[in-house]
């Protein structure tokens, strides 16, 4: 009995924490994925003052700008993130991203940007 309780709490758990696990997972990766790649552009807090900003011709632009965001649609900022600046008719040095993030990847990306605008 007593070895049965313990089987199914465990078991409940696993399935509790599959089930907690990957949704915010996917938020989290996004937030890893922007500091690695992204945050010495953009910056850490999306307001485009990264450390190599200074070396780019281009400054990539301020993420917390609410006005200025709402009027870039997430098709253009997932296509400026997988294509690359040119794609989408900003200056190259914002790099392209196909080769290293899948498409589920960037789709976070692009929401995970998207809370750098708080209302
Ligand atoms: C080498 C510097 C650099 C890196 C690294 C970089 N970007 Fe950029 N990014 C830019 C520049 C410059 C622009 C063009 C100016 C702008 O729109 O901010 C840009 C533009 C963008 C845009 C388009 C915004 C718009 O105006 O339509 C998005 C979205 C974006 N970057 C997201 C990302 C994400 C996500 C990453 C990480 C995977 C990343 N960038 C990495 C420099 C960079």
């Amino acid at each position: 009995m007593k070895k049965l309780a313990v089987v199914s709490i465990a078991g409940a758990l696993a399935l509790g924490l599959g089930v907690i696990g990957t949704a915010p997972a996917h938020a989290q990766d996004a937030a890893l994925t922007y500091k690695i790649y992204c945050s010495r552009c953009h910056g850490e807090n999306g307001k485009g003052d990264g450390p190599d900003a200074g070396t780019l011709k281009t400054k990539p632009r301020n993420f917390t700008d609410c006005a200025a965001m709402s009027k870039i649609p997430d098709a253009i900022r997932f296509k400026a993130i997988k294509d690359g600046g040119a794609a989408v008719g900003l200056p190259n040095d914002m790099p392209a991203w196909s080769a290293g993030l899948d498409d589920d990847q960037i789709h976070a990306l692009v929401t995970y940007i998207s809370g750098f605008c708080k209302k």
